[in-house]
């Protein structure tokens, strides 16, 4: 039986938004939000930052779900709008009445009346999305790095490194991030996500730095954040730990000259990288291959194509013979629809009978050019013959693989 008629789906206006926060962390096992800690996160609720849909019964808000507006980089460089999925909870009293369905419906068409023609995510779990049209689209990994194994890092580019000053940390990182960002799956970060991500460095209360690197010409291609502490034990034993949660340049070589630099710090013994993509250079480039630990794999970006022929037309593909995939969407059935990729790589709708046949979400999967049509393919997600699965591989494939780097 519907209970739709139980809850008030609806934008979340202004005054609400606080209570909506509430919300949203009482169902991610968090505690309602300070004052002070609201000064800082409301601007991330504001309504050019992010878009807001809440649930009501009377005035108790029992769920909520949002995105952040950015932009992701797609294969051969486009930035393609992006709902950039975020803040979703329902109160345990609320749930498994269809709520985030009816707000996840709300939100999409939403992003897609805005003009945005995809969505990503991340998730907590695995099995919530996927029946949306979302799909994993690309992995990321823990790492460790022991500098004193890992140096000297080959291939590092020729340049010089700068620590910045507080105060000009904000204008220069996010300028050579807007230039330099170039990887599939990368998002456009507004001055709200900046502020979140670099707030230790910003605040200057613990050995939280940022390090540019300029190549020979003077011109800035690519940044580190890091913090370094020391763990103190019997002096025999005590050593600094560092953590890395940026590293961005303008080729790998740049990132390997950051890794050089960090590697270099007197003192660290080890440092930690929650997020690197899976093609993680450095792995290959450290002296002795063990000094570079993958400890954790996990599905990084999720991806759900809102306006497929947009997002088809909008990447580039490798060269190669044509392949023709059939899409069904049942959230937006106008999606459905043949899309031939041509040689050249144009895509175009088409009645010409389709070689590969899938869901919206096998097609997101595969979208960055990460997730393989083979694997697939092999597990069911898409049906075809193996000559139009190998094409398929060989037009959407990309170097370097997706990979977003960016929580939100
Ligand atoms: C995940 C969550 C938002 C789902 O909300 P909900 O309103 O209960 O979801 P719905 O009622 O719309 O569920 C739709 C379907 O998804 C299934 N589903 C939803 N959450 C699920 C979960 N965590 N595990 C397994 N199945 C789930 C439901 O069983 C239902 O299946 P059905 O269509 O076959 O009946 C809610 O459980 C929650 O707040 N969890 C804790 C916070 C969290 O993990 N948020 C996500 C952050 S990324």
């Amino acid at each position: 039986m519907s209970t739709d008629h139980l809850f008030d789906v609806r934008v979340t206006a202004a005054d609400e938004r606080r209570l909506a926060c509430d919300t949203m962390r009482a169902a991610l096992l968090s505690g309602p939000i300070s004052d002070d800690d609201w000064a800082s996160a409301a601007p991330g609720w504001d309504d050019d930052e992010h878009w807001s849909t809440s649930a009501w019964s009377g005035d108790r808000c029992v769920a909520h779900a949002g995105y952040f507006r950015v932009d992701t980089v797609v294969p051969g460089g486009a930035r393609l709008g992006t709902a950039a999925v975020t803040r979703i909870g329902v109160l345990p009293t609320a749930r498994r009445h269809g709520l985030l369905s009816r707000m996840m419906r709300f939100m999409l068409t939403s992003a897609r009346d805005e003009g945005r023609p995809l969505a990503s995510l991340r998730a907590s779990e695995a099995v919530i999305y996927g029946r949306f049209g979302f799909a994993i689209a690309a992995d990321g990994v823990v790492a460790t790095v022991d500098p004193r194994r890992a140096r000297p890092i080959a291939n590092a580019a020729p340049g010089s490194c700068r620590v910045l000053a507080r105060d000009e940390i904000l204008d220069v990182v996010s300028a050579i991030y807007d230039r330099v960002v170039a990887r599939p799956g990368a998002i456009t970060r507004s001055d709200y996500l900046w502020r979140r991500y670099l707030e230790d460095a910003l605040q200057g209360d613990k050995a939280s730095f940022v390090v540019v690197h300029t190549d020979p010409h003077g011109v800035d291609d690519g940044f580190a954040h890091y913090t370094v502490s020391w763990d103190e034990r019997p002096m025999a034993e005590s050593a600094g730990k560092g953590e890395v949660h940026d590293v961005w340049g303008s080729t790998a070589a740049v990132e390997l000259a950051l890794w050089s630099f960090l590697c270099d710090l007197d003192l660290v013994r080890t440092f930690r990288v929650d997020e690197r993509p899976i093609d993680d250079v450095l792995r290959v480039a450290v002296r002795d291959p063990r000094a570079y630990q993958t400890t954790h794999r996990y599905d990084e970006q999720w991806v759900r194509l809102l306006d497929v022929e947009r997002c088809l037309v909008s990447r580039t593909y490798r060269p190669g013979p044509p392949v023709t995939i059939a899409v069904t969407d049942p959230l937006f059935p106008d999606n459905d629809a043949s899309y031939e990729l041509d040689a050249s790589g144009g895509v175009c709708r088409t009645d010409a009978p389709a070689e590969l046949r899938c869901g919206v979400d096998a097609l997101s999967a595969a979208y960055l050019g990460t997730v393989p049509w083979h694997d697939l393919a092999a597990a069911g997600r898409v049906q075809g013959d193996q000559d139009a699965v190998a094409r398929a591989d060989d037009r959407f494939a990309v170097r370097p693989l997706a990979f977003c780097g960016s929580f939100f």
